[in-house]
């Protein structure tokens, strides 16, 4: 039985995954239009693996019972700096996505609700791979500083987390 307290956060994080999305594509078309076709090809990536993000929590709000709303767009920033800070902008979107799904854990253990608590591991370890991925490409930047950028934009598709389906 989904309470409405669930329903509301999962609901929550349709809107973030959705806005994971949309700012990894304000991203990938600005280092695009900056010269950065690896780093671009990258962000087009994350774009599309965020979109499936979004589409399990829409799927799981329906299948248990509840109605998963798609919210507005808000729209990302059109600027990120060079190309460390833009990675900088990612990591620190990325800790914020995990403490959201950390926070939908603990409302699942209050709300005894097992079935969500199981179902939402699956991106307890998802947050896991994103993380450290965005942090071996910060430090393969530090390593080069600014440098090498052309051959880090060429390599930069080896560092993936797996590719998600939902
Ligand atoms: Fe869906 Fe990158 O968190």
């Amino acid at each position: 039985m989904l309470s409405k307290k669930i329903e509301k956060v999962l609901n929550a994080q349709v809107e973030k995954e959705f806005y994971s999305s949309n700012l990894y594509l304000a991203m990938a078309s600005y280092t695009e239009v900056k010269g950065y076709p690896g780093v671009s090809q990258w962000l087009y990536a994350q774009a599309e693996e965020e979109k499936l993000h979004m589409m399990k929590f829409v799927l799981y709000i329906n299948e248990i019972g509840g109605h998963a709303i798609i919210p507005a767009l808000k729209q990302p920033p059109v600027e990120y700096g060079n190309i460390k800070q833009l990675f900088e902008a990612v990591l620190e979107h990325e800790q914020f996505i995990t403490k959201s799904i950390n926070d939908i854990v603990a409302a699942c253990l209050e709300e005894k609700d097992f079935t969500t608590h199981n179902w939402i591991q699956w991106f307890v370890t998802e947050q896991v791979e994103e993380e450290a991925s965005v942090n071996t490409i910060l430090d393969k930047l530090a390593l080069i500083g600014d440098n090498n950028l052309y051959l880090f934009d060429r390599d930069i598709m080896a560092v993936r987390s797996k590719e998600t389906t939902v």
